[in-house]
């Protein structure tokens, strides 16, 4: 029998972790796959997956900027991805891809079981509204936060965010030049991809913290240095990047296609040492 085929789609792609990642749980649990990283831009994403599956391919993980294009290849999808209107993880099953979202139960489970932290009752804001956004926020609202404010630099994808949701007591967009107005939170999650491209910085008032708040790049790495710095100039009580965030995501992912839960800790810790700049919860 050939060795079972899994893959990470994505573009940019050749610096992604899960191939690590998964090679590290398969190991750990003595099952025998193969798990590459598979570049494919939004216009040839169709295609490339239709080959993985000829050649054998049984699940994939979809990263940025192919999340929300996954959801519509999907023949079905669980409760939480369409939540999300995003699919970070696929399955083969009869010849369909099934697509689920990990990324929220991943950044919910690094924060409370990984980082000790509590999320309920924490008024929320969340930067950003593309797939990364879409995929965090059903979670963060299951995880019993009292709010959600989304703001985005294009409004009307953090409108579309918020009805998506359905929770309009709870979630709801405002805009991002008006984050002065907004008072502050316990719980700024930055879903942006600003700090993966220009450069130049990442800025917001300072009236947004107060002395409880913990700030959440869901980007690791250095996409994560602008907002990180911010946050700990800004003096946020905790600051926690996206690296616990991906490694739980996989472990999920992992979970869904073999049926068993890998020990994350291990996985996590020789990353961190990797990348030792961003630091976790203080
Ligand atoms: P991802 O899958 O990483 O979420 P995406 O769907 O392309 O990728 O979404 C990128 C997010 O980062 C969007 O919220 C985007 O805002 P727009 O919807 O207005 O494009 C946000 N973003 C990207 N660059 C930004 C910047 N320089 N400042 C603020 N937001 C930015």
């Amino acid at each position: 029998m050939s060795t079972a085929r899994y893959a990470v789609f994505g573009h940019p792609i050749s610096h992604s972790l899960s191939p690590r990642i998964h090679s590290a749980f398969a190991h750990q649990l003595g099952i025998a796959l193969e798990y590459t990283a598979i570049d494919a831009a939004p216009v040839d994403f169709a295609t490339a997956l239709e080959r993985f599956a000829g050649e054998g391919g049984r699940g994939a993980n979809v990263t940025l900027p192919l999340k929300e294009a996954a959801f519509a290849l999907c023949a079905r999808t669980s409760d939480r991805a369409r939540r999300a209107g995003a699919v970070n993880t696929l399955t083969r099953n009869d010849g369909q891809w099934h697509g689920d979202n990990t990324d929220g139960a991943g950044l919910v489970r690094d924060l409370t079981s990984r980082q000790g932290l509590d999320l309920r009752a924490r008024r929320a804001l969340l930067l950003g509204a593309g797939g990364a956004a879409r995929g965090v926020a059903p979670a963060l609202l299951d995880a019993g936060i009292a709010e959600l404010v989304i703001v985005n630099r294009s409004p009307e994808r953090a409108d579309a965010l918020a009805d998506a949701l359905g929770e309009p007591e709870r979630a709801h967009s405002r805009y991002w030049q008006d984050m002065r107005d907004l008072g502050d939170f316990e719980l700024i999650v930055n879903a942006t991809s600003a700090g993966r491209g220009d450069g130049n910085g990442f800025s917001a008032p300072l009236s947004l913290v107060n002395s409880r708040t913990l700030a959440v790049d869901v980007n690791y790495g250095e996409a994560a240095i602008d907002f990180l710095a911010w946050a700990r100039a800004a003096g946020c009580h905790d600051v926690v990047d996206g690296l616990g965030m991906l490694v739980e995501q996989a472990a999920e992912a992992f979970e869904h296609w073999h049926g068993v839960r890998p020990q994350t800790d291990a996985v996590y810790a020789a990353l961190r040492e990797r990348d030792p700049v961003l630091v976790t919860a203080d």
